[in-house]
């Protein structure tokens, strides 16, 4: 029996391992799994963790308030060490590109572990954008052991990086198996969060998601993206919903600074059947996040992105995602124009996406079982 680590520590790697983690239950005869939280997260990892019915075995408690990314490693580095001397893995699996990913990584390889990497070969070549994420998803790559990539672009980023084809699968991105679990809970369930954000909303006005929260965007682009924001919401007969991420560099600027105009709704994160619920619901996103354009896509939304540069390409491609970076001027003029064809944006079926189809996680299993013979 091959013994399987998979750590994880903020939502949006929660949401999309929670997939591979329902589908290491199905072959307990096969895998030994135990789960490790770092907590980089919190509040937002533990809305999860709820909703997934997820119960970590490891929960190494991280978060700190003003924790610098050196601190974090160093904790995650030193949490980690103490987990592979409890637990001998065979195989770590990690995710994408967060400090809790990379720096689990870089211990499993001091362990002497095979890694995994979930959602691998995501690139923009730029160091600085997005940051730290990319110098992370680099390190990574060059640590890991098998590479399950979730676009045919990935796996050649990886190709031409020298990394031997026979370690590399396209397996999809597993955000469309939790996103079509959450879409199918949400339809079966009641929701109370669902019923009371209802309330909050304004049916008879286009609505709006915004969400934002990377590092790139603190400070002065962060200010110009409010600005914009409010002009959107002073000029036009709309409703902007924005669940304000809980960092503080972003949370305690968007109370002060917006917390009070016209139109804008500003509210706490929402746990994630809510949140698609939220998706399906709005007429089109403004966001710096990576998740909820695979999400958006997926649910045929027009995303407005607030970044310089983009490591999903394919996005950009079909239409859906327009680049403007944190520019008030680009914001406006996309929103204006969004708003003009709304008509066109009711769209809130699952269409299909350069993602997959919702059996990532089964392909991965499929491929690790190929991987052990
Ligand atoms: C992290 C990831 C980023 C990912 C994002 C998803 C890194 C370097 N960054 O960024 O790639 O896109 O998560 O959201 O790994 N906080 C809370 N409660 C929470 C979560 C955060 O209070 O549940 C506050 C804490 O003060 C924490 C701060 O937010 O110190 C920043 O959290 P951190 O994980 O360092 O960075 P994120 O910006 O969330
Ligand atoms: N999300 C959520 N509640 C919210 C905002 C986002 O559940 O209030 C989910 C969203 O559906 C997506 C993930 O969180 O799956 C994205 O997380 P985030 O934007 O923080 O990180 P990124 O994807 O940019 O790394």
């Amino acid at each position: 029996m091959k013994k399987i680590l998979i750590v994880f520590g903020t939502r949006p790697e929660a949401i999309k391992m929670a997939p591979l983690i329902n589908e290491f239950k199905l072959h307990k005869d096969k895998y030994e799994v135990k789960i490790c939280v770092t907590g980089q997260h919190r509040e937002l990892l533990d809305q999860v963790l709820d909703f997934f019915e997820i119960v970590p075995d490891y929960d190494l408690k991280l978060m700190k308030s003003k924790q610098d990314l050196s601190q974090l490693t160093a904790a995650v580095i030193e949490g980690m060490k103490v987990i592979f001397d409890a637990f001998h893995a065979d195989f770590l699996f990690v995710h994408g590109d967060t400090t809790t990913s990379t720096f689990a990584a870089l211990a499993g390889y001091y362990a002497g572990v095979k890694i995994c990497h979930v959602e691998a070969g995501l690139r923009t070549y730029n160091l600085d954008f997005p940051f730290p994420e990319e110098g992370n998803r680099q390190l990574t790559s060059r640590l890991a052991y098998l590479h399950f990539t979730p676009t045919v672009v990935a796996s050649s980023n990886l190709l031409k990086e020298g990394i031997e084809p026979k370690y590399i699968s396209l397996t999809g991105n597993t955000i469309i198996d939790a996103l079509l679990f959450a879409s199918k809970k949400i339809k079966k369930n009641k929701y109370p969060q669902i019923e009371a954000l209802k309330s909050t909303i304004n049916s008879e006005k286009p609505l709006i998601l915004v969400t934002c929260h990377r590092r790139e965007n603190f400070g002065q682009n962060f200010e110009n993206i409010c600005s914009a924001l409010k002009h959107i919401a002073e000029t036009n007969d709309v409703q902007l919903i924005y669940p304000v991420h809980l960092n503080p560099s972003i949370h305690d600027v968007a109370y002060q600074v917006i917390g009070d105009v016209k139109n804008i709704t500003l509210i706490e994160p929402l746990d994630y059947p809510t949140f698609v619920w939220l998706m399906k619901t709005v007429n089109f996103i403004i966001t710096d996040s990576g998740g909820i354009q695979e999400e958006g896509a997926a649910l045929g939304k027009s995303i407005i992105l607030m970044r310089d540069c983009t490591e999903r390409p394919e996005l950009v491609a079909s239409g859906l995602v327009k680049l403007v970076g944190s520019n008030p001027k680009r914001i406006i003029d996309e929103a204006t124009t969004l708003l003009k064809n709304q008509n066109s944006l009711q769209s809130d079926a699952i269409q299909s996406s350069p993602y997959g189809k919702g059996d990532s996680a089964k392909q991965i299993l499929t491929v690790l079982n190929e991987h052990m013979l």
